[in-house]
Parts: C-alpha cells; structure tokens; sequence
C-alpha cells in the first residue's frame, strides 16, 4: 500500500459563513447532531490534550458526556496522567473528527473539576460494570504484567453485593470552558472552509480563516 497516493477529494459540504451562530456551542451542538445521525456510538469520541509538567503534549481519546453553554464535559480518573496534566495547567484541547461529514473541530480551553454533585449523578446514571470498573483501576499506574484485576473485580462484587455502589472519590468529571472554537469543513481542491471563534471577555469573535 503506497500511502502517499491516500486522499479525498472532501466536497460534502460547506460553512455559511454569513449565518453562523454567534455562539460557537451552539454551532458545535449543530454539527454534533449532524455526527450523531451519521455515528451515534461514537460521535462523543474525540482527543484531549494536555500538558505535561515537562511541557510536552500528551494526547489521548476520550468520551464527551455533555456540552452546555458551561462547557465541554467528560469523565476520568483524578489520579490519571491527564488529571496530573490538567493539576498543573489547567490549558486544554479537544479535538473531534468526523470523517463521515469531513468535519474537524478544534476547542482550546480551561478544565476545571466538576462539582462532586454532578460527578455523583452521572456515577450513578452508568452501568453497575463501569461503576464497579472505576474502583477497580489506579488508571495509568504502572501494573505487573500477569496483574489479575479479574480477582479485585471479584472482591468488590462481594464488597458491594446488594448495595449501591460509591462514587470513587479519585473518580469524577472535568468541564472544559472554551476560549477558542475552529470549525473545519473538507471542500474541493483542498480549498478547505474554516471559521474560528475567540472569546473576548464575555463576547465571541468570529473569523474565516485561509484553508
Ligand atoms: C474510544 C475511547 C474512549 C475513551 N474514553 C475515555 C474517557 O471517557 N475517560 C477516560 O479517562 N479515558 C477514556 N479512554 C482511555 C484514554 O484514551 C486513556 O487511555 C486513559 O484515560 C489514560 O490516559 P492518561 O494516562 O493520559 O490519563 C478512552 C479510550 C478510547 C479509545
């Protein structure tokens, strides 16, 4: 397979520039229910980026679980690497691409934790599995390589049987405030549309930008 003759000729679709929300979640909440009908499992998936406290990106894929005029919110683990990351800068990048509708969409932003309320309500809105799943792991910890977590999975099978189970408290969401949102439509002859929003103080900003 000769890579180099890899591309698309993307001729989809477009961005009307001259009537593009003013507000760029409500443009993203547009094309996100675009991606839903054309992916429904998996639209939510898309790379987050931090930084290390060495200054190098670090990129790895994660679940959105919701998008309000907030923010971009997902959920992990407090002691993972990308929490690590988010401790000592707080400076954020998600990335979605739909390939199905030739869209990209890159936020920067602001990740803050979200309150133990509404990691607790969504805790409790997963499956017993996963909720049983996010006591099982120190996610990105170093483990032996014939490590069983079958056998702690089993322990705490019996540990909460018949009960509730607990939110971890290593366990919870971030929300991702934006304060830059580019929306990228695939065109003909890579003439590429792109439109940007940045935030200035409480306003947004919107620009096109050359493909
Ligand atoms: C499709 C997909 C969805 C994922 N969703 C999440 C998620 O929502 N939260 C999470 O912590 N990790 C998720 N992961 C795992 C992360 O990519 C990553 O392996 C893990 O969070 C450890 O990352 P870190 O060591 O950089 O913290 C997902 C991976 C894939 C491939």
């Amino acid at each position: 397979m000769d890579i180099k003759n890899l591309r698309l000729n993307y001729q989809k679709s477009a961005i009307d520039f001259s009537n593009a929300e003013d507000n760029p979640v409500q443009f993203f909440l547009n094309w996100f229910n675009d991606a839903l009908e054309v992916n429904k499992d998996e639209a939510n998936a898309c790379v987050l980026s931090t930084i290390s406290d060495e200054n190098k990106p670090d990129s790895r894929v994660i679940l959105l679980k919701a998008i309000n005029e907030s923010g971009f919110t997902f959920f992990t683990n407090y002691t993972s690497s990308k929490a690590i990351h988010i401790e000592n800068n707080n400076n954020v990048a998600l990335n979605f691409y739909w390939p199905e509708l030739e869209r990209q969409v890159r936020i920067s932003g602001v990740a803050q934790k979200i309150s133990a309320k509404g990691s607790d309500a969504y805790f409790k809105s997963r499956p017993r599995e996963s909720q049983l799943g996010a006591w099982v792991s120190e996610q990105s910890n170093v483990v032996e390589l014939n490590h069983s977590f079958e056998s702690i999975l089993n322990d705490l099978e019996k540990k909460f049987d018949g009960k509730e189970v607990e939110r971890p408290l290593h366990w919870g969401g971030y929300c991702i405030a934006p304060n830059k949102v580019e929306f990228w439509q695939g065109r003909p002859s890579r003439l590429h549309d792109r439109l940007v929003y940045e935030i200035d103080g409480n306003k947004w900003n919107k620009k096109r930008l050359a493909p």
